[in-house]
């Protein structure tokens, strides 16, 4: 098993250097979207992996299919994540070369929060896979989990959450695409504004743990095998600590279900690092949104 080889194993993030220094960057998409497929994935940080026995969250591959069979990526999430098109609502396609909040003009709350790509896109592009996309800006885990009278979110617009998007997904993923297990990864990603949320009037974070679980548990039942969840890119009592018990609910998927999950912590930005290098990712405010920067 995984758990007692860790330092065997190699990290996802390993994969995706090896991945996008290969032929697969120039594969073609099997949809049509337009992409510079010239901007293949790679990373910015060489991260060190911990055990799948640890009691805190750590970066880890238990062992997600290897990625050139992945076929479909299907993301939850927040802005990081979010490309306007919540799941597959036909939308114009983003513009090239980026532009601020590159995306649809349709919908003011269907932008993205960089002015280009966000990561999931380019790994989704990297990997030459369709995406289904259902990340919304200012999303949190649960909005019932937090204390908050205000109907919008912390952004402005109307709450979103992963409850939220999970329940989407389950209306229509299965109609979008034919989702074979072995050949879809599932990425998860939320905090910040789970963090930003709480700190308004208080929230329930037991609460959060149980539905942010629960909707793991559901996509599992739904066929979910792989499973790639996105850490803070910030530590705080309260979210490390929910990244904890998810890290443990995880560890308990592997062990019951079978199911492999990947572990990798977002990195804030090396205002070091050249402009050049990293302006995909920036946010409207200059503020680096992914780890993976080329
Ligand atoms: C894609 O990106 C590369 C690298 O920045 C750039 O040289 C090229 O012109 C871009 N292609 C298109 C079609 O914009
Ligand atoms: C996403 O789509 C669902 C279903 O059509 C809709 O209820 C929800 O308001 C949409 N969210 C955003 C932010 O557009
Ligand atoms: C977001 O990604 C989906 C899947 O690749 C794509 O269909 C959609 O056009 C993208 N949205 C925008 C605004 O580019
Ligand atoms: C195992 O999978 C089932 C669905 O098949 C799910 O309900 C349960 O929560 C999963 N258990 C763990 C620990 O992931
Ligand atoms: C930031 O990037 C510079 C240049 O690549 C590097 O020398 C420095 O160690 C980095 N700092 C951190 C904290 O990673």
């Amino acid at each position: 098993m995984f758990g007692g080889r860790t330092s065997s194993v190699p990290h996802l993030a390993l994969f995706l250097l090896l991945k996008a220094a290969t032929s697969l960057a120039q594969a073609i998409p099997d949809f049509p979207v337009i992409l510079n497929t010239t901007f293949p994935l790679t990373l910015a940080v060489q991260p060190s992996c911990g055990p799948l026995t640890s009691q805190r969250f750590t970066e880890i591959n238990t062992g997600i299919i290897s990625l050139d069979k992945i076929r479909t990526i299907v993301a939850f999430g927040d802005s990081w994540t979010d490309n306007g098109s919540n799941g597959t609502v036909p939308i114009p396609p983003m513009m090239w070369p980026p532009v601020p909040e590159a995306g649809s003009a349709k919908n003011p709350a269907q932008t993205r929060a960089s002015n280009g790509f966000v990561w999931v896109e380019i790994f989704a592009n990297t990997l030459s896979a369709k995406l289904l996309d259902y990340a919304i800006g200012g999303a949190v885990i649960d909005n019932f989990a937090y204390t908050s009278t205000n109907p919008n979110n912390i952004l402005g617009h109307p709450q979103a959450s992963f409850v939220d998007q999970a329940s989407l997904f389950f209306l229509q993923g299965k109609f979008l695409d034919a989702l074979v297990p072995s050949q879809t990864l599932y990425t998860v990603a939320f905090g910040i504004n789970d963090h930003n949320q709480a700190a308004i009037a208080g929230g329930n974070w037991d609460r959060a743990f149980s539905s942010y679980v629960a909707k793991l548990g559901e996509l599992q039942a739904a066929g979910a095998r792989n499973i790639l969840i996105h850490g803070m890119f910030q530590s705080f009592p309260d979210t490390d600590r929910l990244q904890d018990r998810v890290f443990g609910y995880l560890r308990d998927s592997k062990a019951q279900n079978g199911t492999n999950f990947a572990f990798v912590n977002l990195e804030k930005r090396n205002s070091s690092r050249p402009l050049s290098k990293i302006r995909q990712f920036l946010d409207i405010e200059g503020t680096q949104r992914v780890s993976e920067v080329r």
